[in-house]
């Protein structure tokens, strides 16, 4: 899907499954850090107004579905709680910097990044709308985020070939780099999956 290399293992689904409160808080969480991720991509690259107008509303479109996650953890009476470490971010992050420095600018791949982590949101939201057929509500909602996250994917993407100057070659072989680095990330953290998280 989009430009994922590796499917999610379907032991994955079995464990949203049966840890459905589990899932709907680290959702929580990972809305409020697509959102501050959003705004200190917008703060460390201020530069080009377009990338400012388009990640400042990406960051308030995830700070709505922050809300909305709130809302239904509200409603069942599940606490928030603090984020646990983030193992699928920190390596991600790690995977963006052992790319090799052939003059690629830092931003290219930092917005591939979070395109690619979009993509696993896109995929993971579709996985879930099985899992919750029969909560209307809940549903409706992962439809409704299956769609936007697939959106979001095209506009980091967008925003990346913009800053590579529209050098497309460039950003289609550093996406498919670093798909393929998320792609061996999500496999390992299968392995040792103990709870039900977004990515990972
Ligand atoms: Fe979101
Ligand atoms: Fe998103």
């Amino acid at each position: 899907m989009l430009c994922l290399t590796t499917p999610t293992d379907p032991e994955w689904v079995a464990l949203a499954a049966r840890d459905l409160e589990g899932v709907l808080v680290d959702h929580a969480h990972c809305e409020m850090k697509a959102a501050s991720h959003a705004l200190s991509l917008v703060a460390r690259h201020p530069t080009s107004l377009k990338l400012v107008k388009a990640l400042t509303a990406l960051a308030r479109e995830e700070l709505d579905h922050f809300d909305r996650v709130v809302d239904f953890l509200s409603s069942r009476g599940i606490d928030l709680g603090h984020p646990p470490v983030d193992e699928y971010a920190a390596e991600l992050r790690l995977a963006c910097k052992a790319l090799p420095r052939d003059g690629t600018p830092l931003l290219v791949d930092r917005l591939l990044a979070a395109a690619v982590i979009e993509a696993r949101s896109c995929e993971r939201f579709k996985l879930l709308q099985g899992v919750v057929e029969k909560d209307d509500a809940l549903r409706e909602f992962y439809e409704e985020l299956f769609a936007c996250e697939a959106r979001h994917f095209r506009t980091y993407r967008d925003l990346a070939l913009e800053a590579a100057l529209g050098d497309d070659a460039l950003v289609t072989r550093r996406l498919e780099a670093l798909a393929e680095a998320e792609g061996r990330i999500v496999q390992g953290l299968a392995k040792k999956a103990v709870r039900s998280t977004i990515h990972g």
